[in-house]
């Protein structure tokens, strides 16, 4: 399928992050959101990345005014999905909220438009039953920061056509991405290989096996990671790390994907990563002065 104009649904950092590949890419971009100004901040946050990747010779400055050229803000998503060929959905990761945005788009998109999802954990076969097109719903999951992670898992919906696949495997490429494929079970293959790390790291550091330091500097000199696990944590986002770990506990029923309870604390008190200010780490100076904040007590 010929692939031109792209709505991206969602202008949090996930679906700014989307929009800046596929603009820097050559496509028309849509991005929609109901907050004209988490709109205007995804473009700002657009703005600046890409100023960064123009210092680091990445882009010209003229191929970074055209690629902004490429891009379209819009509260009206009907409007918005009318003349797309794809619609990549990266909304707040609530099942009930995206089922009704996939009927939405569904009724608006043309018949043979694509409508991928950027869920992290939501079966995208239940997405799919939500339309009139299940054939022609997918899941597209790129990693944070969008801009930088060369991966994008592609997950086939129980309903999804293989030329679909073929497509999306095709388009990722396109944005510069290595496509990986996988299937619609809890986690796909990603978050189920790393939230039981990230939960592991964190019941060490529940149990005084380690500190903060010591958990995340095993990781990173010991096996590459650029992130130590609970760094990483607060990078994604306790809040998200813990749901994701819920939906696999849920879709397994085994005790090994259940989130530790020091997880579900710090996410009952607020301290959500870096998002909140605080999470393993303590942001109030910036990200680049953390400080350990938490120690097992
Ligand atoms: N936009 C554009 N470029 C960016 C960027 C952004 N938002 N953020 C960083 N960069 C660029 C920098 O300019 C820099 O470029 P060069 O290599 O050309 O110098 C490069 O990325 C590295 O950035 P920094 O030097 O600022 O910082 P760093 O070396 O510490 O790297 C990092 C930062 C890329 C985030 C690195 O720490 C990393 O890879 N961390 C792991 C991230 C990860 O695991 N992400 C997946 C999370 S899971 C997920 O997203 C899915 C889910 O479902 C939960």
């Amino acid at each position: 399928m010929d692939i031109q104009q792209i709505a991206v649904i969602g202008a949090g950092t996930m679906g700014n992050g989307i929009a800046h590949v596929c603009i820097q890419h050559g496509f028309q971009v849509t991005l929609v959101d109901i907050s004209i100004a988490a709109l205007e901040k995804a473009q700002q946050q657009i703005e600046k990345n890409m100023e960064r990747q123009e210092k680091k010779g990445v882009l010209s400055s003229e191929q970074r005014a055209t690629a902004l050229q490429r891009l379209t803000l819009s509260t009206h998503l009907e409007e918005a999905v009318a003349n797309c060929q794809l619609v990549i959905e990266a909304a707040t990761e609530n099942p009930t909220i995206k089922r009704q945005l996939f009927e939405n788009i569904d009724k608006a998109a043309p018949t043979d438009c694509i409508l991928a999802t950027n869920t992290s954990s939501i079966s995208i076969t239940s997405l799919a039953a939500a339309t009139n097109r299940p054939g022609k719903v997918i899941g597209m999951h790129f990693m944070n920061p969008v801009p930088v992670m060369k991966l994008v898992e592609v997950i086939n919906a129980y309903q999804t056509e293989a030329s679909v696949t073929q497509s999306i495997v095709e388009l990722s490429k396109q944005l510069e991405k290595i496509p990986c494929v996988a299937n619609d079970y809890p986690g796909f293959i990603a978050n189920r290989i790393l939230m039981p790390m990230l939960n592991e790291a964190i019941y060490c550091l529940q149990e005084g096996v380690g500190t903060v330091d010591s958990i995340d500097n095993i990781m990173k000199l010991g096996m590459g990671h650029p992130m130590g696990p609970l760094q990483l944590a607060d990078f994604i986002g306790l809040d998200v790390c813990k749901s994701i770990l819920d939906v696999m506990y849920a879709g397994f029923g085994q005790a090994k994907y259940a989130p530790c309870t020091l997880l579900i604390n710090m996410v009952m008190a607020g301290k959500l990563g870096i998002k909140s200010g605080e999470g393993f780490y303590d942001y109030s100076a910036g990200t680049d002065q953390k400080q350990v904040s938490i120690r097992f007590r």
